[in-house]
């Protein structure tokens, strides 16, 4: 069986408060903290950034060794790296070669993307779990990082997502577990195409007749920035995090008595609130939003690894992971820590 041999994180140095916002946009700290819960974020993007811009696959460096360093591990015991992002650095080649190329000493081992937004790091955290159940490979980093602010729209026009998205990197180092030792027991996917047009990026897009122009960039809703149907997610993923849940606990044989941590996605505090509320129990909840918005791939493993340094998370417990975004794509993943 798999399990988390360490975690880390890392953000930008950067804190850009919802008044800091102001100066872009009509917009006020009264209306996104009613919203979202939100207070601040980190950014790196130009202009915020006071040390110097961070890379994507910076952060995820920096979450990483982090993560080696708590596992005891090191990264030339690595046998594979799958990485969770939507905000790479470059079009190709992708996040896990650039970040190949910082590891020292470097080693010729699988490195590749999973993009699945904000269930991004579930899914890939499913994926390295099946390498190491199956013997393939014995140590398997998963990353979860995000660089929002750089394709955020910093207008009035752009407030409606401008204000919830922040950057930071999450990692985990998995290994083997022995029979009596704990791991992850179980990992709940789903994924419904039906809602592939509620959220997501237009521009660039290789189906378009040219897949980046001038024009993409112009106007009231430019196609490179985020468009969502807010209310629609919110509904949706208050819906399907706690069904989630409920389902990777059945399949597992154990009830929601038998939780004792839960590590949901942070796009939201009213969400993070009505999941607690639906499972009756949100004293279990680790939310850290306030303080970083929401880094969509990156924000589990984020929340997850604070948590661990601040001792909220003790060897033995039943934690719970759970994700809802984009696509909509959504999971829950049950680790007896
Ligand atoms: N500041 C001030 N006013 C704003 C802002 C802003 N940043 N953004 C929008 N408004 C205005 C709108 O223009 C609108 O004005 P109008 O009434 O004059 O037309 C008004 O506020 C209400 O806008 P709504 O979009 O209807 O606001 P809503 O109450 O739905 O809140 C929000 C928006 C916070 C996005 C909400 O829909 C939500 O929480 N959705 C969940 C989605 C989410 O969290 N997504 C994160 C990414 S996806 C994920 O991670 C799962």
């Amino acid at each position: 069986m798999a399990r988390v041999l360490g975690t880390g994180h890392a953000v930008p140095r950067h804190v850009v408060t919802n008044a800091d916002l102001t100066a872009f946009m009509e917009t006020s700290d009264e209306w996104i903290q009613q919203r979202s819960g939100i207070r601040e974020r980190r950014w790196s993007r130009q202009g915020f950034a006071t040390q110097g811009e961070a890379r994507n696959v910076d952060l995820a460096l920096e979450a990483l060794h982090m993560a080696l360093s708590s596992a005891k591990i090191d990264s030339s015991a690595l046998d594979a790296v799958v990485y969770a992002t939507i905000t790479p650095d470059e079009e190709f080649p992708g996040s896990g070669v650039l970040l190949q190329e910082l590891l020292a000493p470097a080693k010729a081992v699988p490195v590749f993307e999973v993009r699945n937004h904000c269930a991004g790091f579930i899914y890939a955290l499913a994926v390295a779990r099946a390498y190491i159940d199956s013997g393939t490979y014995k140590h398997v980093a998963v990353i979860g990082c995000e660089l929002q602010s750089t394709g955020l729209l910093l207008s009035s026009a752009g407030r409606g997502t401008a204000v919830l998205f922040g950057d930071g990197a999450g990692a985990f180092v998995l290994g083997a577990s022995t029979f009596d030792q704990p791991g992850i027991i179980g990992i709940e996917l789903c994924s419904d195409g039906a809602f592939a047009d509620k959220l997501g990026v237009d521009a660039p897009g290789f189906a378009r007749a040219c897949a980046l122009q001038a024009s993409h960039f112009d106007g009231e809703q430019p196609l490179t920035a985020p468009r969502m149907e807010g209310q629609l997610v919110f509904k949706m993923a208050s819906q399907k995090m706690p069904e989630v849940i409920r389902k990777v606990l059945q399949k597992c044989g154990l009830g929601l008595e038998n939780l004792d941590v839960i590590v949901p996605h942070q796009a939201n505090q009213r969400i993070i609130e009505m999941v607690g509320r639906d499972l009756g129990c949100p004293e279990k909840i680790i939310s850290n939003i306030a303080r970083y918005g929401n880094t969509t791939a990156a924000s589990i493993p984020l929340a997850l690894s604070e948590a661990v340094t601040q001792g909220k998370i003790q060897h033995g417990q039943l934690v719970c992971l759970v994700s809802f975004g984009a696509g909509f794509s959504w999971g829950a993943a049950l680790i007896r820590w």
